[in-house]
């Protein structure tokens, strides 16, 4: 019996509902310990005159405060582009921007001290609006172009010509442990930062080089995070530094938790988009060139957004052949928060553009020939599929290997009857009603490994105990995906013991170093092989061991005839030598048999050129596809969503019950993105929706009542860890069913109506496209406007 496939719990599974399991919040105080708060800017854009910390300094209970001023080391961090101050310097560029660090023996001392640091600052107009940093040139990065064939010449022959926009907007991770850090003075002018991050070996270097010290004298560790969903593969650096600054220079112990409204005002969410697109198709609504240009907010520094704008360029192609295509994309500078990585990491907005624009495809289809096919978005989408040669190439060049699209697609649509019900929906929907309704199938297919090449990389250690248990490490972090749990299975099984036996321990950069984050899905994958093949070296050498304990003659001495299974290792082919495992670790360490080992993994056949926008980005690809149905209240613009059937192709699953988890949580958390969260701020660029009163992220009881999830089933790739494949971050993807399923409900009233709606379609978004049902959306001068301001500024080849 292998314990991988089989629905383990969690491993923290209760710690997490009982409350045990410990957070940073939750680390007991040491002593001398300060709490640390930060000043930060209440302006979006200025420049900085003055920050007056002398009142604050003289008050009873303050131990420091600093400012940029105090920096040790260096004064910028980014993981791309060192652009990002820690502590404001000369300028402000975001409302929440860090201007100093305020640390304090108690928490009223802090709260006092906080408010008497004065900061002056001569503000300017901010840039608050895509639209304005498009129309003004304010970009953060040169534009970026993947193409293919010629888009131009096939877009002058195609027979039928459409242009349209599309706005996404932004989202909030809403982690449940906020951005947290405690710094602890160690020996030697060292450092232990103890941190909620998805990127240990990153925040321990932002930290360094924020202290001038070297890479040796600073540990990061991370036992789990509360969630982070993205926003803490970068964004967790910034709050540690400033902890470890504190530390750094008063000697002290020092913890820094944002409180959630600080949470919500400080850190950079998903990136808004906006897309606009020139499409050439035929009569059969094949695509025959399509020329898109995507634009992003990317707040006020550079933080991973050209690698998101990379992946959102990647993923504009989803599930469909693009034979003449022409996709560009550009950064926008803005003043908010940098925006960052999000569940998805670009690819949710990519696939909403093209979803778009096949939606816009199949309405002019109508539109134009109104008696003849294809009348739906599904035969549209279904002509445009990946298929087999010439048809199977991404516009980046690499080719969809194992695509099981085609084969989940006509199973889910048989499984969910698609068919029957969207005629009898269509049907309904003539109906004068309140209710609309609207059922969309959206396929997905997910490219998993970090856009960025080198990042694909891991390395485990194994510790195997005389009792026969053991101890994995990794750079890979635990935040409720499971990864642990997984990573625990599977060297369960290479040894041949019960996961009990194997313990995961924390994360930290003095046991794995030079780690990526944990991200981009990849973590079992990249974690779990290096963990994987650590083991694998301890099990060689204890059946080497084994052979001579056994002393067998030279004929039997191949170390794969021993076997290690319910506990034991035996001889393939003489049953009566066998041993315990714990009887065997004993007795080989007697004998000085190494019982430790690292592990190393690196993705190969990885290659991708920005320059040229080709290559080989993925390893391989998650695919599945949603059906789901949503009813619409005319009257108030309110969706539900009644029922939706999901298929997705993650290989063998190493963890049913987990998989389960992150394809219903995923879903769910698209699902608010594509319908009720909405980042609203005021003209001055401060965050008006700070709190879960006025973000409105799903509850349990605005998911699917009916939710029917299913595994399909295939082999699995050969080239990955047990033949699974990541499941993380697609599940989000398909949410996009939903959008989907609501721009259908309104297209029954007016094409127009459709068209024009943005995402998230939130109540006000559902009410405001039915207000212009009877206006095309060519004769809108905000359309013309934003058209207007991408053309001016798309770079020419
Ligand atoms: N699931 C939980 N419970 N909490 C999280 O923070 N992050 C998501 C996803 N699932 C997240 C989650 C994101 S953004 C990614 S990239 C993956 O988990 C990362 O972990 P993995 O590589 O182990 O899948
Ligand atoms: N996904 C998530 N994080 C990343 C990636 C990616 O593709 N590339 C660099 N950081
Ligand atoms: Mo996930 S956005 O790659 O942390």
């Amino acid at each position: 019996m292998t314990s991988t496939g089989s629905a383990q719990p969690h491993e923290s599974a209760i710690g997490h509902v009982t409350g045990r399991a410990p957070f940073i919040a939750d680390l007991p105080t040491r002593r001398d310990e300060l709490l640390v708060g930060l000043v930060t800017s209440t302006v979006a854009s200025g420049r900085l005159l003055a920050v007056h910390t002398e009142a604050a300094r003289a008050l009873p209970g303050v131990v420091a405060v600093l400012t940029a001023a105090d920096i040790p080391g260096a004064r910028h961090f980014g993981p791309l582009v060192a652009d990002e101050p820690f502590l404001a310097i000369d300028r402000v560029d975001y409302v929440g921007q860090p201007l100093a660090i305020v640390a304090a023996q108690s928490a009223q001392a802090l709260q006092q001290a906080l408010a008497l640091v004065q900061v002056m600052v001569a503000p300017e107009a901010p840039l608050l609006e895509l639209d304005d940093a498009m129309t003004r040139g304010a970009f953060l990065t040169a534009p970026r172009r993947i193409s293919r064939g010629d888009a131009a010449d096939a877009m002058a022959r195609a027979k039928h010509v459409r242009r349209g926009t599309l706005h996404v907007l932004g989202q909030e991770h809403v982690y449940l442990e906020p951005q947290s850090t405690l710094a602890i003075p160690g020996d030697h002018g060292q450092l232990d930062v103890h941190v909620s991050t998805q990127g240990p070996s990153e925040t321990q270097h932002v930290v360094a080089s924020m202290l001038g010290k070297g890479l040796h004298e600073v540990v990061c560790s991370v036992r789990r995070l509360g969630g982070g969903f993205g926003g803490k593969e970068t964004q967790a650096n910034l709050p540690a530094a400033c902890a470890a600054l504190v530390t750094h220079c008063t000697g002290r112990a020092a913890r820094l938790v944002y409180d959630r409204g600080d949470d919500f005002r400080r850190t950079g969410k998903r990136h808004p988009f906006f897309a606009r697109w020139t499409v050439g198709f035929d009569d059969d609504g094949r695509i025959e060139a399509l020329q898109v240009e995507l634009f992003a907010d990317g707040g006020a520094f550079t933080d991973l957004s050209p690698s998101v704008m990379d992946r959102a360029m990647l993923h504009v192609d989803n599930a469909y052949f693009l034979e003449h295509v022409d996709i560009i994309g550009r950064v926008c500078r803005t003043n908010h928060a940098p925006t960052t990585a999000f569940r998805g990491f670009g690819g949710p907005q990519g696939v909403a553009v093209i979803e778009r624009i096949l939606h816009d495809v199949a309405l002019a289809c109508r539109e134009q020939r109104p008696a003849a096919s294809p009348t739906s978005l599904w035969q549209v989408q279904h002509a445009n599929l990946y298929g087999a040669a010439p048809r199977d190439t991404t516009p980046y060049g690499q080719v969809v290997q194992g695509n099981h699209l085609p084969e989940l697609l006509r199973q889910l649509r048989h499984e969910s009857d698609f068919d029957a019900r969207l005629s009898a929906i269509e049907r309904e929907n003539r109906q004068p009603s309140r209710w609309l309704r609207g059922l969309a199938m959206t396929p997905v297919k997910f490219g998993i490994s970090f856009v960025a090449t080198f990042m694909n990389q891991a390395n485990a250690q194994v510790l195997v105990y005389p009792d026969g248990t053991v101890q994995v490490s990794t750079g890979g972090t635990e935040m409720g995906q499971g990864l642990h749990t997984k990573i625990r299975q599977l060297v369960a099984d290479v040894f041949g013991i019960a996961p009990v036996h194997v313990a995961m321990m924390t994360t930290s950069t003095e046991k794995n170093h030079n780690t990526s984050p944990t991200a981009a899905s990849a973590s079992t994958d990249l974690n779990g092989a290096a963990a994987v093949q650590a083991a694998e070296i301890i099990r060689g050498r204890l059946a080497r061991w084994a052979l001579q304990h056994w002393s067998l003659p030279h004929t039997d001495v191949d170390a794969a005839n021993v076997q290690f299974a319910h506990g034991a290792l035996r001889h393939a082919h003489h049953p009566a030598l066998s041993l315990g495992f714990a009887e065997a670790c004993s007795a080989a360490r007697f004998d000085r048999v190494d019982l430790g080992a690292r592990g190393f993994y690196a993705t190969p056949g990885l290659a991708f050129d920005h320059g040229t926008g080709r290559g080989t980005p993925f390893r391989y690809f998650t695919q599945g596809a949603a059906v789901a149905e949503v009813r619409v209240d005319r009257y108030t613009g309110m969706v539900d969503v009644p029922r939706v059937d999901l298929r997705i192709d993650i290989g063998r699953s190493i963890n049913p019950a987990i998989d389960r988890g992150q394809i219903i949580g995923g879903f769910v958390q698209g699902l608010g993105w594509v319908t009720t969260e909405c980042l609203v701020y005021d003209h001055e660029g401060a965050l008006l929706t700070d709190s879960l009163c006025t973000y409105k992220v799903p509850l349990a009881t605005d998911a699917p009542a009916h939710f029917r999830c299913v595994f399909h089933e295939t082999e699995g790739p050969t080239e990955t860890v047990a033949r699974s494949k990541a499941v993380g971050e697609p599940p989000l993807l398909h949410a996009l069913s939903v959008f989907g399923a609501i721009t259908h409900a309104l297209s029954c009233v007016s094409p127009h109506a459709a068209r024009r709606l943005c995402l998230p379609a939130t109540a006000e978004e559902v009410l405001r496209a039915l207000s212009w049902a009877d206006t095309p959306v060519e004769s809108d001068a905000w359309w013309m406007h934003s058209a207007r301001a991408v053309t001016a500024h798309a770079p020419r080849a």
